[in-house]
């Protein structure tokens, strides 16, 4: 397995790969790796000759107050994982490398009307972070495919309009969300949970099962079902909810009743922690 902190150098690899007519796929993480990032490199594993797992922790994306100082870096262990299931390369530039020109000089942001609701209400500047680092990935690495999780769903649709809307030649494939035996969604955020909270966490999946099946059996009053599996989340132990809401998959906007097509989006709380989650329902 290759280790590249220079671009350089990773370019000449990627570049060597593409002339001998190999497909080359780019899995971006911030490190702290669990089953659910391994999952996301099989999955491209199976789509690409080439595999490159990037790890960056991006200051851009984190807001005054967020976790970017405490947030695990785990680099050995991380290496460890990806070497034991054959990852091609992992790319892991310094802050100085990925930002040579200072913080946020040139930044790619996406339209309000998909940054600005959701996690962009609750994190201002979050997205514009996101989608500037993962725009430099794409043109250091500059791979064939890119693997974002269904769990930061709002990510993925902003990483998708940033690469339809500026004409990026990368293929997006979005990979779904991997769970512990009992529904809780895999972040490297869980481990902050104390056990009492770890029994709680997975209530959260279970509120949104619950929703799915309303809309599913044809229930259409969006406000209630979500009012009630709020109220029961607090119940539950979750110390808040900060949004349960039924959207449109594509514009994220809170979905009509003659929609066929719904993601439920939520975020609770435990203590500091917020866990994020969802389901699509096509
Ligand atoms: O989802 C993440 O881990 C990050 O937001 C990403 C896509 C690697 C960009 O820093």
């Amino acid at each position: 397995m290759h280790i590249f902190e220079s671009t350089s150098e990773l370019r000449e690899q990627v570049s060597i790969w593409k002339m001998q007519g190999l497909k080359v796929g780019l899995v971006p993480t911030m490190g702290n790796l669990h089953a659910g990032h391994l999952s996301l490199v099989s999955l491209l594993q199976a789509q690409c000759d080439k595999v490159v797992v990037s790890i960056f922790v991006n200051p851009t994306q984190f807001g005054p107050g967020e976790d970017f100082d405490r947030y695990p870096r785990t680099f050995q262990t991380d290496q460890q994982q990806l070497s034991s299931i054959n990852t091609d390369a992992i790319f892991v530039p310094s802050v100085e490398q990925m930002y040579p020109f200072g913080i946020l000089q040139t930044v790619v942001s996406v339209p309000h009307r998909l940054t600005s609701l959701l996690e962009g209400e609750r994190r201002p500047g979050h997205f514009d972070g996101v989608s500037t680092v993962v725009m430099k990935l794409f043109n250091m690495v500059q791979p064939d495919l890119a693997v974002f999780g269904q769990k930061d769903y709002q990510q993925l649709r902003v990483i998708q309009t940033m690469v339809d809307e500026l004409a990026i030649p990368v293929s997006i494939v979005m990979a779904p969300i991997s769970r512990t035996e009992k529904g809780l969604a895999l972040s490297s955020r869980n481990q902050y949970l104390s056990a009492e909270q770890h029994a709680v966490a997975p209530k959260l999946n279970a509120a949104l099962l619950d929703i799915a099946a309303a809309l599913r059996s044809g229930n259409r009053d969006f406000k209630a079902l979500t009012k009630v599996a709020t109220q029961r989340l607090l119940l539950e132990g979750f110390d808040a909810v900060d949004y349960l809401q039924i959207c449109d998959p594509q514009t994220l906007l809170d979905s009509t009743s003659n929609q066929s097509k719904f993601i439920i989006l939520a975020v609770a709380s435990l203590g500091r922690t917020r866990l994020l989650d969802n389901i699509l329902l096509n």
